[in-house]
């Protein structure tokens, strides 16, 4: 069940919108000012600026993890914070894929049990797979990420590299409308980045989900649709450059 406010015949509302936000951490200054950003549908967003300016906090905030000190972030049209933080909890479980900056996976589950906990966390989610077992389609991701013969792995056991495959992986099953993606390239040499961006972007593709990429690498640039800058510090408005 879909928890979206798109009313039948109504356009698709943005995948992201957000207004006048500022963040602050308990007891801190204000480390985000974002007066206005929209995400569309289907839309892949480049997203940089320099270290501590504030990429995972907004990332947080779109994911519903963070919830702002001023100003409204909607997902899909929905506010995020006026759901209860269980309802936040359901609605990034159902419509978000999320590869950390710090992968967060769950240490005592297996590769394969990480990958698909979004679809035993939603049914939406598992729905989307059209019939698929969540195995399998876990399995081809992994495959596709080159980690297939890891899926029975504790991710306690696996590389810094082979990790950021496995969130990956749980980020892109059960085709979430809006991926953000968490500097996913640092720890991978350029073939397999080349080969994980493909991927990424077909995947995105297939399913429409918008996608908003960190990364310090400036070179990916140029395969996004539209850059957005945040400035150092961030006490100004978020530049954005449209490439
Ligand atoms: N949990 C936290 N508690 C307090 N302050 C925090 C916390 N997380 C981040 N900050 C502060 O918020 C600011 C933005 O941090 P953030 O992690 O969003 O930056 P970033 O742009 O993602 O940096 P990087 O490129 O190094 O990952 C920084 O000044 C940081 O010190
Ligand atoms: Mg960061």
């Amino acid at each position: 069940m879909s928890s979206t406010t798109d009313g039948a015949g109504a356009p698709p509302r943005p995948a992201a919108e957000l207004r006048d936000v500022r963040f602050a951490y308990q007891g801190g200054c204000d480390v985000l000012d974002l007066p206005a950003l929209t995400i569309g549908r289907g839309e892949r967003c480049f997203l940089h600026g320099p270290s501590g300016s504030g990429k995972t906090t907004l990332l947080g905030l779109l994911a519903g993890v963070l919830v702002p000190r001023t100003g409204t972030v909607q997902v899909l049209g929905t506010t995020l914070s006026a759901l209860s933080s269980g309802a936040r909890d359901r609605f990034r479980a159902e419509h978000l894929g999320y590869v950390f900056q710090m992968f967060n996976l769950i240490p005592y589950l297996s590769v394969r049990e990480n990958i698909t906990l979004p679809c035993r966390l939603s049914p939406a989610r598992r729905a989307r797979l059209r019939g698929v077992d969540a195995n399998i389609e876990a399995a081809q991701l992994a495959a596709r990420l080159e980690i297939a013969e890891l899926l029975d792995q504790p991710v306690t056991a696996l590389s810094v590299g082979q990790q950021q495959r496995v969130g990956v992986a749980r980020a892109l099953i059960g085709a979430p409308e809006l991926v953000v993606c968490d500097e996913p390239t640092s720890a991978l040499d350029s073939d397999r980045r080349d080969r994980f961006l493909e991927l990424l972007f077909a995947r995105c593709d297939e399913a429409g989900s918008a996608l908003v990429f960190v990364s310090h690498d400036l070179s990916l640039a140029t395969r996004f649709q539209r850059t957005v800058a945040l400035p150092e510090l961030n006490t100004a408005a978020g530049r954005e450059m449209v490439g």
